[in-house]
């Protein structure tokens, strides 16, 4: 089985034998009430639009982040997903040495591993639940980093960093000269602690920000970064064009800042989370952590006798998949990372847990 990303239906119900509309996935956090009403429409009617290459500068869509951030068009640039950007930064800035804020997303060290940059770790402690000491941090960042990684909210531990505080990060980074890469694929569940008007005084910061996962389309592929516009356009004149469709321009416009959707998704998470983490809580040796975003990460203490990989594979079995975290660097084998889904889907998983952990 695949280790390092979630989502891997198809290839669960290929090893099970199960349907994949029998499989509930809570491996991959994505937005449990699907992406904004008006997005099929304005797709199946600009359809059309494939017969043409795609608007190399998607101006159209750029103009809309620009008027939803607050935020001028030349400091935004569309990629094919915020992970194509994981690659092209490292390839276009060659960096030597990297530092990054672990556990974290795996991409950042692939991306890395293109242009043999060394990489060093700051790992968040487990014993205060994962939250970074940022004064620790700082101190580490002045050994000289050409590129460092900070991912708010955290993968996979939810953890919020709050703004005042990553903004002493940026300084930071500023003083000592390194690039630093903010991502904040979850951020829009609490936008307000989003530090993208911060590019407007540090040319040393990029933003990065997802579609996939507030707005519920992981398959159509659509991220984006935002920083100063020297950074913008060193990006955008070293890297393949045409990555982002003609369909997902057009449908993003017109559907994708649908504020009763961002509204219900935000109110909808935030209900959902506390229930969910209150029934997992209540499962003797899972013990679930507080999170600013759509999933929770849980520990497994020595009650449950399995270690998270085998509990994913029981799992598995029945239709159930959750992301075990042995695989994120320095977490060990007692960590899983679920979503948060629909209500009655998060009752199945808990249900599921029960069933498999207390026998
Ligand atoms: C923290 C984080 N950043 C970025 C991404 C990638 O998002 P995208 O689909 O925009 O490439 C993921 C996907 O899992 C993620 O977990």
């Amino acid at each position: 089985m695949k280790k390092d990303h979630g989502g891997n239906v198809s290839e669960i119900s290929r090893i099970y034998g199960i349907d994949e509309d029998r499989i509930i996935d809570f491996s991959a956090s994505i937005n449990p009430l699907g992406y904004p009403p008006g997005l099929r429409d304005a797709i199946i009617k600009d359809f059309d639009s494939v017969l043409n290459y795609p608007d190399i500068d998607s101006f159209d869509l750029v103009s809309g982040l620009s008027n939803y951030h607050g935020i001028g068009r030349d400091c935004i640039l569309l990629g094919n997903g915020s992970t194509e950007f994981m690659y092209w930064i490292p390839m276009i800035f060659k960096p030597k040495r990297a530092l990054i804020v672990t556990p974290a997303f795996s991409e950042y060290e692939k991306g890395l591993g293109v242009t043999g940059t060394e990489v060093s770790y700051f790992q968040a402690d487990e014993k205060t639940g994962f939250s970074i000491d940022i004064d620790l941090l700082c101190k580490r960042m002045k050994e000289g980093f050409d590129i460092i990684y900070f991912c708010n909210p955290a993968n996979p531990t939810g953890v919020l960093t709050q703004k005042d505080k990553l903004c002493q990060v940026i300084a930071c980074a500023g003083e000592v000269g390194s690039l630093l890469i903010v991502d904040e694929a979850f951020i829009d569940f609490i936008e307000k602690e989003s530090v993208k008007k911060e590019v407007l005084r540090f040319s040393n910061l990029i933003v990065l920000r997802s579609l996939t996962k507030f707005f519920g389309i992981p398959g159509l592929r659509l991220g984006y970064i935002m920083s100063d516009p020297s950074c913008i356009v060193k990006i955008r004149e070293n890297r393949i064009p045409w990555t982002v469709n003609s369909l997902v321009q057009k449908a993003a416009v017109k559907a994708l800042f649908d504020k009763d959707y961002i509204r219900e998704t935000r109110q909808y998470i935030s209900a959902e989370r506390g229930f969910l983490k209150n029934a997992l809580n209540e499962i003797p040796g899972l013990r679930a952590f507080e999170s600013a975003a759509n999933y929770l990460l849980v520990f497994m203490d020595s009650r449950t006798g399995l270690n998270s990989t085998e509990l994913r594979d029981r799992l598995a079995a029945d239709g159930i998949l959750i992301r075990d975290c042995s695989t994120f660097h320095g977490m060990g084998d007692c960590y899983f990372r679920v979503a948060i889904k629909r209500h009655e889907q998060n009752m199945v998983l808990s249900e599921g847990l029960r069933r498999r952990l207390l026998r």
